[in-house]
């Protein structure tokens, strides 16, 4: 920085220091008499008794009877009455570069591992605007994924943003995965909110892989985390993705789950007394939830293209988040767990899966084969019934009885092992294969 660019900063900076002091605790919320603050700034709390000596960070989350109620980033244990808060007079801020490539951070932006952070990252606030909608380029590229059925049947473009919504168990982690090494996008920000530890683990070294984590960015948020936390890991990763986004790359987002981001926002709601709504949920996540999905897609310098995995209890997909983050995204894929207990892997359910933005992306031989195979898929899965039973008799009708010959080699072209990479144009070519000649290899 330059002399006089330094000399210019001079008078915006602010000498003092502003504090204010614990009155009391309740719950998860801790009520101070001061400091001046703006709702979203981020305090510290000193913790300066006999046992101990640090700070713990917190956030402004309202004011009372001229009171601030703030609300923990960690455990509140040593607090006091009296004890110091410290405004900083800004809203949380991470930091953010390509030296954060194969590392796991947690949601302040810390990595994992304890090693210091990497030289050359940018400071970046958390939380920011979605783009302005008349300056979001329309998706016109289909982005590969590396997934034969999702290129193919489901193709998504580059900054369109789909929802996994499944079960537990269902195959979401191992796709995901699979999709982080295959993709052709310039990198990838996962965000891991709610899981268990253990969870972790797994995911970064089985799933990802190290091929994987060389192109990725994981920012991880445990289930035994403070809400709050949990709620920021989403935002960090948003940001994170939106970083680069900015530099012209085509990013990756990945978000498992959004439903645990709106179980923490639940939390925090109902702490600060905010009235539950339907099944529980308080109107901030509704609140939230199109806010923190619209800042992904595209904007006029890239593109980051997003997959919410959003958990179904059963096949309930009215279920109020589900319902939601629908409404909010520009596809649905479905992974059924009667196909997953078959064996059938990824255990997508095509018939009930929906790419908004294929009709878009594809030409017409694509669509026209992806169409047909639609078509048989659903007049053997209509039927299957009859026929497993006995009471199709062959030759009834032409279109069953095709269905019936191509089910087994359309169910294979569905199914691919984790260590299969396919390029898109070899699943649009195997796709038009299929659909013509009934078989695809
Ligand atoms: N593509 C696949 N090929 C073979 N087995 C698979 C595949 N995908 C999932 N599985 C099996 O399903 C199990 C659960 O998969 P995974 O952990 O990916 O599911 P999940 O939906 O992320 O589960 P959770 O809800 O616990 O996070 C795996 O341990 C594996 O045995
Ligand atoms: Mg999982």
């Amino acid at each position: 920085m330059k002399a006089a660019q330094l000399l210019s900063c001079i008078p915006e900076i602010d000498t003092f220091k502003h504090y204010g002091k614990v009155k009391r605790v309740i719950g998860l919320l801790i009520e101070s008499q001061g400091p001046d603050s703006s709702v979203g700034d981020v305090c510290f709390i000193h913790v300066d008794n006999k046992k101990t000596n640090k700070t713990i960070l917190a956030e402004v989350a309202g004011f009372r009877d001229g009171n601030v109620i703030l609300m923990p980033y960690t455990n509140i244990q040593d607090i006091s009455p009296g004890s110091l808060v410290e405004a900083t007079g800004r809203p949380m801020q991470i930091k953010a570069g390509l030296a954060l490539l194969g590392k796991a951070i947690d949601s302040l932006g810390n990595p994992l591992d304890l090693t210091p952070l990497p030289s050359g990252l940018k400071s970046i606030p958390i939380d920011r605007t979605p783009p302005n909608p008349l300056k979001r380029p329309p998706i016109r590229e289909p982005i590969e994924l590396g997934v034969r059925a999702i290129d193919s049947l489901l193709t998504v473009g580059m900054g369109q943003r789909i929802g996994i919504f499944a079960g537990s168990g269902v195959g979401k982690s191992t796709l995901l995965g699979m999709i982080a090494r295959n993709t052709n996008a310039d990198l990838n920000v996962i965000a891991l909110i709610g899981e268990r530890g253990r969870e972790v683990k797994e995911f970064i070294e089985h799933n990802l892989g190290p091929e994987g984590l060389k192109k990725s960015i994981v920012v991880v948020a445990t289930s035994d985390q403070p809400a709050l936390m949990r709620i920021k890991g989403a935002y960090t990763a948003t940001a994170i993705a939106e970083y680069f986004r900015d530099r012209g790359l085509n990013v990756m987002f990945m978000m498992d789950s959004v439903t645990r981001v709106a179980m923490a926002q639940r939390e925090v709601g109902l702490a600060t007394g905010e009235p539950p709504a339907t099944k529980g949920y308080t109107p901030s996540v509704f609140a939230m939830l199109p806010k923190l999905l619209e800042r992904t897609g595209t904007n006029e310098f890239g593109t980051i293209t997003g997959i919410y995995t959003v958990l179904v209890d059963g096949d309930d997909m009215n279920e109020p988040i589900a319902d939601t983050v629908r409404g909010i995204l520009d596809g649905h894929f479905v992974l059924d767990r009667d196909l997953a207990n078959k064996g059938q892997y990824p255990a997508i359910n095509i018939l009930k899966s929906v790419s908004r933005l294929m009709g878009q992306l594809a030409d017409e031989a694509h669509k026209k084969a992806a169409g047909k195979i639609r078509d048989q898929l659903s007049t053997y899965l209509n039927s299957e019934d009859l026929i497993n039973i006995g009471a199709y008799k062959p030759g009834a009708s032409k279109e069953i009885d095709e269905a019936i010959e191509r089910y087994p080699k359309i169910i294979s072209f569905i199914k691919q092992s984790t260590e299969q990479k396919w390029s898109i144009e070899e699943s649009i070519q195997a796709l038009i294969k299929l659909a013509e000649t009934g078989d695809w290899v």
